[in-house]
């Protein structure tokens, strides 16, 4: 062991051979016998207060150190630790080297690098969780990755509000954070899985539009209403319907939505039957919904009425390591999506992701990765690779960075300006497929057409950008 000058004194030998080990695991499980000899262990405690382990392998469990990763990883550089360490997690295990830099890709330091996580990875790994027999368990919403405290509370909430069939759930968090997967999640989860998930973005359409899409139309209900059709909520039927941004809808839209929700009964437009419901409703925001009720802009009763079950999203800059976690899982799908080799990230890179402030959250880690594994040949995501130090986006804006540069306008024509920061190729296909989807009302085969692909690639694209096309209207 080495120690920063204040920290304790004392040397990780096995106390068989006397020679220290080759790895090191920290770990609030004792180990047994037959593991001491390839792995030593320092408790948590030890390792913040700057015990630094003497093998150049180290393990980390980090359910033993909840939101106190990044502390550790700072405390490993400030001490110059050299060597890989290893984060293990449910979701995925992320290898960082730390101090990195001088390695070149191919020389004999780059094969010692591949075969340590190599070895790490088939031999201590699986001995340190099966013979300590701490197996980690896939958690409940597996799709919501994370570490920290908060992610993992939210994850552990989330089953409940699953259960609570009828309950309307307000999903809040700025852009990027998730919003939409914990919708899915909550969705397939609860017993209306198998039934239509059906989502609505409340900004994407003028008022008369959403309307219509929400509560469907009679023939004759305006000039160009030439049949009847049936709007989102009866798409929804038993299922789902997921309101998007829902702080955009006006007030008299949100009347008649908490009509349905409390009355269970709608009218289509230019209909006078009253029609029932029994979809479950969710709702999204990344918008202060009690500044807007405080000021008038959002219906109190309203607010109220969604406000009883709350999931509140925080951001990634909050969320301890996580970026570390997500930035490997991002890695190795798109290293497998483009056929590209991945072995982990190095310590500069880890440190950059730890401290860039995430603006755009998950989706900006997404972004980031996927033209870092698309333009970088090394297989250690570096700091080059990452280009992080482009210029914030607006933070005012609640889609920071997205729709400051991409505006898509209700009659569908998307305008994009290219800001000093640069944008997300990403973000711009995704407007141009959701727009195409939404102009031949999610027919797969006819926006195929109108995109020039195949009707395999248009479903790869849907599925990479989470939509979720109505079922059964
Ligand atoms: N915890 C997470 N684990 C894994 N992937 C995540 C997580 N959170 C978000 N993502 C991914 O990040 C991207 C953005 O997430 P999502 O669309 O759910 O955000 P959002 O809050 O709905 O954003 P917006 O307000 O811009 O619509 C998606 O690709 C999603 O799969
Ligand atoms: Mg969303």
């Amino acid at each position: 062991m080495r120690t920063r000058p204040s920290g304790p004194s004392r040397r990780a030998t096995s106390p068989t051979t006397g020679v220290p080990p080759a790895a090191c695991v920290v770990s609030a499980a004792k180990l047994p016998p037959t593991l001491e000899a390839p792995l030593a262990r320092i408790s948590p405690t030890e390792a913040l207060e700057g015990l630094v382990p003497d093998a150049p392998i180290v393990l980390v469990d980090t359910r033993d150190m909840p939101g106190q990763l990044r502390a550790f990883i700072a405390r490993l550089t400030a001490a110059e630790f050299h060597g890989l360490v290893i984060l293990l997690t449910p979701f995925v295990h992320v290898p960082v080297w730390l101090q990195s830099r001088h390695r070149m890709a191919g020389s004999s330091e780059g094969h010692r690098q591949a075969r340590a996580v190599e070895y790490a990875m088939r031999e201590l790994v699986p001995a340190y969780l099966d013979r300590t027999g701490r197996p980690f368990i896939v958690p409940p919403f597996p799709d919501l990755m994370g570490v920290s405290p908060s992610v993992e509370r939210i994850r552990a909430l989330l089953p409940k509000v699953a259960a609570h069939d009828r309950g309307t759930v307000l999903i809040r968090g700025e852009s990027g954070t998730g919003k939409q997967v914990v919708a899915r999640g909550i969705h397939d989860y609860s017993s209306r899985r198998g039934k239509p998930f059906v989502e609505v973005n409340c900004t994407a359409l003028p008022d008369t539009l959403l309307e219509s899409e929400l509560f469907g139309r009679e023939r004759g209900a305006y000039t160009d209403a030439h049949t009847a059709r049936r709007g989102l909520i009866e798409t929804a039927g038993d299922g789902t319907l997921f309101l998007d941004e829902i702080g955009h809808m006006t007030e008299k839209l949100q009347m008649a939505l908490l009509k349905v929700i409390e009355q269970r009964t709608f009218r289509r437009v230019g209909g006078n039957d009253e029609k029932t419901s029994n979809a479950r409703f969710l709702a999204a925001t990344s918008r202060d919904l009690k500044s807007a009720m405080e000021e008038g802009a959002f219906r109190g009763d309203l607010y109220y009425r969604l406000n009883v079950l709350t999931v509140g999203l925080p951001n990634l800059r909050e969320r301890d390591a996580d970026a570390l976690l997500l930035a490997h899982h991002f890695a190795r799908q798109y290293a497998s999506d483009y056929d590209r080799p991945v072995a982990g990230m190095t310590g500069q890179a880890a440190l950059m992701l730890l401290e860039h402030q995430w603006p755009g959250n998950v989706r900006e880690v997404r972004n980031i990765i996927e033209r870092a594994v698309v333009f970088h040949d090394d297989e250690w995501l570096n700091a080059g690779a990452l280009a992080l130090e482009g210029g914030p986006p607006d933070r005012g804006h609640p889609n920071a960075g997205e729709t400051s540069a991409l505006h898509v306008d209700p009659s569908g024509a998307i305008r994009v300006t290219i800001p000093p920061w640069g944008i997300s190729l990403d973000a711009v296909e995704r407007a141009v497929v959701q727009a195409a989807l939404q102009a031949t009302s999610y027919n797969i085969t006819k926006t195929a057409k109108l995109l020039f692909i195949s009707r395999d690639t248009l479903r790869y694209r849907i599925k990479k950008y989470g939509f979720s096309p109505p079922r059964g209207g």
